[in-house]
């Protein structure tokens, strides 16, 4: 059998393609405190497989965290790295990324954490847009399938629906999600299954919606995952926990909705 037959449609990178050694960027002169980096680099639309490029980076001049040298080496060495980033804080989710194997932020990730040569490679199973940018599409596209805003069939009140602080307490740990996919893209049920099965970040999302006391619409919420696919497609390897950079657990989410399924049945 040809490897390339079981390779998931979204495992990411051109199943066609191996990374190659890439250009290796020289170094800065007179610096006493340099870093390596390995960069992926892989632009679909140029034919070319995908690279490793080498990077060196002064950290006596750099800020602490692995964005602050990808956007050192975009301002001075090579413009045509390729990455997404926004908040610079840990909230916008834009900067997810594989770093040393791990899925975490770039901007809340320190150099200084990372033993020897920096590995830097895009969110894996995702097809890459250029280099450190997935395509992100498919797993959006989950998230709206969820319906994931509230929803009410009671007549408006006329002022806002109140919860007791007991009541809003039920949703910590959960509306702190900021969706930048690192658990989703760590869960080997969703590289296998990622066209059916929901992944970790939108079941954590669907999750938050049911225990919301102002949602009244659990019934078809839990109609909808009730699927072979689309919620029990886990099977609680918690990769996902492990990867998420707000420290949240999706794996005890999506425990907490099979139970849901099971005590609607009882
Ligand atoms: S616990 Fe479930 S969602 Fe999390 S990584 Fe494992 S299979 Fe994926
Ligand atoms: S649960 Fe964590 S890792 Fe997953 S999308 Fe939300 S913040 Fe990111
Ligand atoms: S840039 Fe927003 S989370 Fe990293």
């Amino acid at each position: 059998m040809n490897i390339n037959d079981v390779i998931p449609r979204n495992l990411g990178m051109n199943p066609n393609s191996r990374v190659h050694p890439g250009k290796v960027w020289p170094r800065p002169e007179g610096a006493t405190h340099v870093k390596e980096f390995h960069i992926y680099r892989y632009d679909p639309d140029s034919g070319q497989p995908p690279r490793l490029d080498t990077y060196f980076v002064d950290l006596d001049k750099c800020g602490p965290m692995v964005l602050d040298a990808l956007i050192k080496i975009k301002n001075e060495i090579d413009s045509t790295l390729t990455f997404r980033r926004s908040c610079r804080e840990g909230v916008c989710g834009s900067c997810a990324m594989n770093m040393h194997g791990t899925n975490w932020l770039a901007c809340t990730r320190a150099i200084r954490d990372i033993p020897g040569a920096v590995e830097i490679y895009p969110l894996n199973s995702m097809p890459v847009i250029k280099d450190l940018v997935p395509d992100q599409t498919h797993a959006f596209a989950q998230y709206e399938s969820i319906e994931p805003w509230l929803k009410t069939s009671t007549p408006p009140p006329d002022r806002e629906r109140l919860q007791s602080p007991a009541e809003r307490a039920r949703l910590d740990g959960y509306y702190e999600c900021i969706l930048c996919f690192c658990c989703t893209g760590g869960c080997p049920s969703w590289w296998w299954n990622g066209d059916r099965f929901m992944g970790p970040a939108v079941l954590l999302q669907a999750y938050r919606a049911l225990v919301d006391s102002r949602d009244e619409a659990s019934g078809e919420r839990l109609d909808y995952l009730q699927d072979p696919f689309k919620l029990y497609r886990c099977h609680t390897i918690l990769n996902c926990t492990r990867t998420c950079p707000k420290g949240l657990n999706p794996g005890h989410a999506i425990a907490e909705l099979k139970k849901l399924m099971v005590e609607r049945e009882h």
